[in-house]
């Protein structure tokens, strides 16, 4: 639940609806399944494997189980990659907690198509108001780590997770009912072979690895916690099921939305944030359910952050175990959220940063990330360790491990070489 939480978050809701829409819908939807299967699945379970057998988070873990310290570049790489996700990630977290107080003081209600775009943009363009709103939840995440109350939020999302389920079920059930809002579907669901550019593959891929939050050593840090018994395939796959279930959903209320009232699907990153408010108008208890909506939107953005600087700070705690002063987990926590305080004002004045800073982590660093592991597992841990390299104890069966073998070996490394260099037009 809690590798769920991680992975469920604001990649599924706010980001998969508009990458999708910028991509052409339906082309973008099945390049994104295929790129879960074939991604998703071996690197998922790696990232946890990895975490089991050595009991440490990505840092430490690495040179664990390789008895040396070549690997560690890796770690900075997944340390790194979380800095510059979290600058962009608080920014529309802080988003989130602007249209939460706005839902509650009612104050999009009888905003047509247009009015809701400008206000969008209203919010935008006071500096001052997206970084106060963006540090609400750097503070909250922050005292999540240090109070070390983690278990007592993963308690509340096994509640609050199928909370938002079903409210977005409603809220699929509403939309569809809207006249218009069958263009949606076809929009969302046809596939056409013309819109599959080297482009749309790229930025599949690069969703894949956000959304289940993978290549950078995040679920490494969850497999450590597992208790020996747990089956490493089983939580792979649900946690794979949840998270693609909710983006599916998150597709399906917004596009047939986005068709019916006049919006446009290649908008951008404020897509959802300008549909979704039009979509409470329509509901029967518009006010309760748009403040429970973005409420548990909130929560969501914050179990992920949670799990985004738990990397940061799982890595300065581990990396400073051998000096003489080793840092506490506080003192992490600090500096942590001290240089996150900085990369969010950089994003809200300078909106390069945030949108390369969200192309690079996905597109970029992630598949470099996961291609070290992919590389360390295969090749490396693999011939060190000979049968130690599976990803369940109870997986005895020779075919399926040389077969988890293989796509670790050939196809994961190789398929995201040719797609990243291709994406960047250097093939
Ligand atoms: N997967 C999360 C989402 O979809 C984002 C996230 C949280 C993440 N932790 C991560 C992405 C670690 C990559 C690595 O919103």
């Amino acid at each position: 639940m809690a590798a769920a939480g991680s992975a469920v978050g604001l990649g599924n809701i706010w980001k998969f609806p508009y990458v999708a829409g910028e991509n052409g819908g339906g082309a973008f939807l099945v390049v994104y399944l295929l790129c879960v299967l074939l991604f998703g699945m071996p690197l998922l379970m790696t990232e946890f494997m990895i975490g089991k057998r050595s009991g440490k988070s990505a840092h430490g873990a690495f040179r664990a189980l390789s008895g040396n310290s070549r690997w560690q570049w890796l770690s900075w790489l997944c340390m790194l990659t979380a800095f510059v996700i979290m600058g962009f990630y608080f920014v529309v977290t802080g988003w989130c907690f602007n249209y939460l107080v706005e839902a509650v003081m009612n104050s999009f209600s009888g905003l047509g198509t247009q009015e809701l775009t400008a206000h969008f943009d209203t919010i935008q363009s006071s500096k001052p108001r997206m970084i106060l709103f963006g540090i609400v939840p750097v503070l909250l995440t922050a005292g999540v780590l240090w109070f070390d109350v983690n278990k007592g939020i993963e308690r509340l999302s096994k509640i609050l997770m199928p909370l938002l389920l079903g409210l977005m079920l409603l809220m699929a059930g509403v939309v569809l009912m809207i006249d218009g809002s069958s263009a949606g579907m076809r929009f969302f669901f046809r596939f056409d072979m013309a819109q599959i550019t080297p482009r749309v593959v790229m930025e599949a891929m690069g969703q894949c690895f956000f959304s289940l939050s993978i290549g950078m050593g995040a679920l490494i840090t969850y497999g450590s916690y597992m208790p020996k018994g747990q089956n490493v395939i089983a939580t792979s796959v649900q946690v794979i099921v949840l998270d693609t279930l909710v983006a599916l959903m998150a597709g399906v209320i917004i596009f047939p939305a986005v068709f019916a009232f006049g919006f446009d699907p290649a908008e951008g990153p404020q897509l959802v944030f300008v549909v979704l408010p039009a979509i409470f108008e329509k509901m029967t208890l518009p006010w309760l359910s748009s403040v429970l909506f973005f409420a548990l939107l909130c929560i969501a953005a914050i179990t992920s952050t949670i799990s985004l600087m738990e990397v940061v700070v799982a890595f300065i705690c581990e990396a400073s175990a051998n000096n003489k002063r080793p840092l506490h987990r506080r003192q992490a926590v600090l500096i942590t959220s001290a240089l996150v305080i900085v990369l969010l004002v950089t994003c809200v004045f300078v909106p390069e940063v945030f949108n390369y800073s969200d192309l690079v982590s996905s597109c970029v660093m992630m598949p470099l990330g996961a291609l070290g592991t992919a590389v360390f597992v295969g090749w490396i841990l693999s011939r060190k360790k000979g049968k130690a390299v599976q990803p369940n104890e109870s997986w005895i069966k020779c075919w399926s491990r040389k077969f988890y073998l293989f796509v670790l070996r050939f196809i994961v490394p190789l398929a995201i070489l040719l797609i990243v260099l291709n994406g960047l037009g250097i093939l």
